[in-house]
């Protein structure tokens, strides 16, 4: 079989690693694996190549995507997507793995009512695809998270300072959570956890009373602007309070073992279960184990709250 592979959507550490599994578990099984080079954009624009066990060398421990990514907006149009599937065709190409969030998910359900077989990976830092308990790209990032927390809990304390810090996460409270969690911050503040203001200004000033040096409060993006919160806390709470937006450099850095390892189950199980003739599907790790379910039934779905939400209030 000739199998395509393209990452697509915000870029996630470990998804080097779920290619070179379908690359080398592929060939493996007698496939040939094209790259589809940054994301849908290169199924349109006709941009792949055959990918040898040699080009995926030297891949398991860099971030990024080395295929590129793209959020391309041409592939809502009917239109491109009929160009893609041709392009897809005319090499012989009939099976598609594609690795990213709910939007590449979207993308291959669509693909697929031309004709293409395709199999979802969900690659993003986010963490918040339906199905699965974990993400390609999100252990790496919670430990990016971490490690700024640690440094800004540092300088924090030599100023007796309040640090906000904003993560990623769009709908999805788990980096701020699992971060949250792992550096002690005193408040987590996401989608699934909301602000409670009052409660807040009142516990921190309780803190700086009782001559707590530093506190750390954990924000998923999107929620408020943390420079007005901080100026907020400064005032309401007598709490010094600087804002720190992570950003992107949330997304990159090398692989932690987590991903390495998600990843590299993922694409292996991807091209198993195109050897099975199972398709239209996206894969998921749940209880260790990996499992597949229709893409329909993941798409736009939310996941449940997090069991970690039960230890914020007991441990912070
Ligand atoms: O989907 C991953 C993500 O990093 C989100 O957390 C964030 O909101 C978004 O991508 C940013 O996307 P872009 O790279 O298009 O600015």
């Amino acid at each position: 079989m000739k199998i395509g592979v393209l990452t697509s959507g915000g870029d996630a550490p470990g998804m080097n690693a779920a290619i070179r599994a379908v690359v080398r578990a592929g060939i493996l099984y007698g496939h040939k694996i094209y790259g589809i080079k940054d994301g849908y954009a290169g199924l349109i624009n006709d941009d792949m190549i055959l990918l040898t066990s040699h080009s995926v060398s030297g891949m398991l421990s860099k971030g990024g995507t080395f295929l590129g990514t793209s959020r391309s907006s041409e592939f809502f149009e009917e239109a491109s997507r009929i160009v893609a599937a041709e392009n897809l065709k005319k090499r012989g190409i009939e099976a598609l793995v594609a690795i990213g969030g709910d939007g590449t998910y979207r993308g291959a359900m669509e693909i697929a009512k031309l004709g293409v077989k395709t199999i979802g990976l969900p690659g993003t830092i986010d963490n918040d695809i339906a199905g699965t308990d974990f993400t390609i790209g999100f252990h790496t990032a919670v430990e990016t998270i971490v490690d700024a927390i640690d440094k800004l809990r540092d300088t924090s304390n030599s100023h007796q300072r309040c640090s906000i810090v904003e993560t990623m996460g769009r709908k999805c409270g788990d980096l701020a959570l699992f971060a949250g969690i792992c550096g002690g911050a005193e408040f987590i503040i996401t989608p699934e956890n909301p602000m409670e203001k009052e409660l807040m200004f009142k516990r921190l000033k309780e803190h700086k009373e009782q001559g707590r040096r530093h506190a750390i409060v954990v924000i998923t993006e999107k929620i408020t602007d943390p420079f007005a919160l901080a100026q907020e806390i400064t005032e309401k709470a007598g709490f010094a309070s600087r804002a720190t937006v992570l950003g992107y450099i949330q997304r990159g850095g090398s692989p932690c073992p987590e991903d390495r390892i998600l990843g590299s189950r993922m694409g292996t199980y991807a091209v198993e279960l195109l050897n099975d003739g199972i398709y239209g599907v996206c894969v998921g790790v749940r209880d260790s184990r990996m499992v597949y379910l229709p893409f329909a039934n993941v798409v736009g779905q939310s996941r449940p709250k997090n069991e970690m939400y039960k230890l914020v209030k007991k441990v912070s």
